[in-house]
C-alpha cells in the first residue's frame, strides 16, 4: 500500500512538475489496477486507496475515501477543463457526465431518464420534498432515526407550509419486518399520509429497513414513498423497482467512495411531470420529460461527476454483492468481539435480516465524544453520533466496515478499545 501511495504521490508532483497529465503515466498504473479488485484480493484492493496506514478508519458512514482510480479521473478531467476549458468541459468530459448517469441508473435498476446526479442525499430530499408542492395539512411520516439531511427539509415545510409531520418509532430489536410495519399503522391508524420518508439504512444504529414492505404499505393509502438511500448504494445491491419506491436519493462520497458533492436522485417516470424543478436555469427545462428537469444547469461540477463514474466502475468490478458479503464479514467479527467487553452496550439490531456493516454502540461509563477522543488519540476514526440532532439521546458512537478496511484492523480496533474504554 505505502508502495502505491508513495508511486502516486510521485506521479502526481512529477505530472505537475511536466505541467499536465499527457504523459499519461498515471493512467498507465490505473489501466494495471483495472483487474486485482476481481476475486478475493481484497488486500490489493486496499492497495488501492490512500488512507494513511498509520491510521484507523471506520467511519464510511460519513464519507469514504477515493480510490486512486477515481482521484485520477478527476485529474483528468480537470486537466481537460483547465487546458481548454469550453473544449475540455463540453466535448471532453460531458459524454462521461452522460456515460456516469446511465452507469448510476443501471446501478440503482432504473432507466437513465429517472435519474438525475445532484450534489448530496440532502439535495436530493429538498428537491423532492419542495418538488411536491405539498398543501397546509398534508401528511408525512418519517421515523424519529432519520438524519438532519433526510429531516431537515420536513421540519421546514412542516413551520413555512403547515405540513403534518408524524414521527414513527421502529423498534430497537425487530424480529420481524411486520413488527416494523406495525409501528406505522399504529402511528397512522386509519389516516392516508401523502408521503412516506424513511432511511433505507438508519444512520444511528445501521438498522436495515424493510423498504419493500414499506412501499407496500404506502401505496395502499395511496401514499408515496421516498427513501433516504445515504447509505446502501455502494454497499450492497440496491433495486430500486424491486423496493418499488416513489423516489430514491443516494449520496456517493460514502460507500461508493466517490468525490464529495456527488449524489443521485431516482424519480419514477410517472411522477416526473408533476415535480416542480428544484432549480430553473432555463424556462424550457420544464417541458422535459426526464428527471434532469428537477435540476439542470448550465454548469456543473463536471470533474466530479467524471470521478463519480469512476468509482461506480470500480465497485461494479468488484460487484455490490461482493461488497456486502465482504464487510459484513468485518462486521460480524468486530460484534463478535466487542460484545465481550462489560463496559460495552451494543444497540444495534441483532437479527441479520436488519444488520448492516455498521454497528452502533454505547460505553456503560463514558460520555460518546470522550470514547470519540480517545480512540481519535490513538489514530481510530470512528462516528460520534450526535445527540443534538437525536430525538432520543442515544450516547452512541458508530463503528462502520467497508472494502479498504481488515481482519487485522478490526483486531487493533478492539484491542484499543479493550485498553481505553
Ligand atoms: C441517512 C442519511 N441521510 C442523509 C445524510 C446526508 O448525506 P449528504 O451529505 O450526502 O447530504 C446522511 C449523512 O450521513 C445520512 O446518514
Amino acid at each position: 500500500m505505502e508502495l502505491n501511495r508513495r508511486s502516486f504521490l510521485h506521479s502526481a508532483a512529477s505530472l505537475a512538475v511536466a505541467g499536465g497529465l499527457r504523459t499519461g503515466s498515471a493512467f498507465d498504473r490505473s489501466a494495471r489496477r483495472d483487474s486485482p479488485v476481481i476475486g478475493d484480493r481484497w488486500a490489493e484492493t486496499r492497495a488501492q486507496f490512500l488512507l494513511d496506514p498509520g491510521q484507523l478508519f471506520f467511519n464510511t458512514g460519513t464519507l469514504g475515501s477515493c480510490p486512486i482510480p477515481v482521484m485520477e479521473a478527476v485529474k483528468q478531467a480537470s486537466e481537460w477543463i483547465n487546458a481548454e476549458p469550453t473544449y475540455g468541459y463540453y466535448v471532453r468530459c460531458a459524454p462521461r457526465v452522460e456515460a456516469a448517469r446511465v452507469k448510476a441508473a443501471r446501478l440503482i435498476g432504473c432507466s437513465p431518464t429517472e435519474l438525475t446526479i445532484t450534489h448530496s442525499t440532502t439535495e436530493g430530499m429538498n428537491a423532492i420534498a419542495r418538488g411536491l408542492g405539498l398543501r397546509p395539512r398534508d401528511e408525512v411520516v418519517i421515523t424519529t432515526h432519520e438524519h438532519h439531511g433526510g429531516e431537515a427539509i420536513w421540519q421546514r415545510l412542516e413551520s413555512s407550509s403547515g405540513v403534518k409531520l408524524t414521527r414513527v418509532s421502529p423498534p430497537d430489536q425487530p424480529q420481524s419486518e411486520s413488527q416494523i410495519i406495525e409501528c406505522f399503522d399504529r402511528a397512522l391508524g386509519r389516516r392516508k399520509p401523502r408521503l412516506v420518508s424513511v432511511s433505507h439504512i438508519l444512520y444511528t444504529t445501521g438498522m436495515k429497513m424493510p423498504v419493500k414492505a414499506l412501499a407496500e404499505w404506502a401505496h395502499a393509502r395511496k401514499a408515496l414513498l421516498m427513501v433516504d438511500g445515504a447509505h446502501p448504494v455502494g454497499l450492497m445491491p440496491v433495486d430500486v423497482r424491486d423496493i418499488g419506491c416513489d423516489f430514491y436519493v443516494a449520496s456517493g462520497q460514502k460507500w461508493l467512495c466517490g468525490p464529495p458533492g456527488t449524489g443521485l436522485l431516482y424519480a419514477r417516470a410517472e411522477h416526473l411531470e408533476r415535480l416542480e424543478p428544484f432549480i430553473i436555469a432555463d424556462t424550457k427545462v420544464v417541458s422535459r420529460a426526464d428527471a434532469q428537469r428537477i435540476n439542470y444547469v448550465w454548469t456543473d461540477n463536471v470533474s466530479g461527476i467524471v470521478g463519480l463514474g469512476a468509482a461506480i466502475d470500480f465497485h461494479t468490478k468488484i460487484g455490490a454483492a461482493r461488497v456486502l458479503e465482504h464487510d459484513l464479514g468485518l462486521i460480524r467479527r468486530f460484534n463478535q468481539q466487542v460484545t465481550r467487553l462489560p463496559e460495552i452496550e451494543f444497540l444495534s439490531p441483532i437479527e441479520d435480516a436488519f444488520r448492516t456493516p455498521m454497528t452502533a454502540l454505547r460505553s456503560r461509563r463514558l460520555k460518546n465524544t470522550v470514547v470519540f477522543q480517545r480512540l481519535k488519540a490513538r489514530k481510530i476514526t470512528v462516528k460520534e453520533v450526535v445527540d443534538d440532532h437525536l430525538h432520543v439521546p442515544m450516547n452512541a458512537f458508530r463503528v462502520a466496515t467497508h472494502i479498504f478496511n481488515s481482519d487485522e484492523q478490526i483486531d487493533r480496533l478492539v484491542e484499543t478499545m479493550r485498553e481505553v474504554l
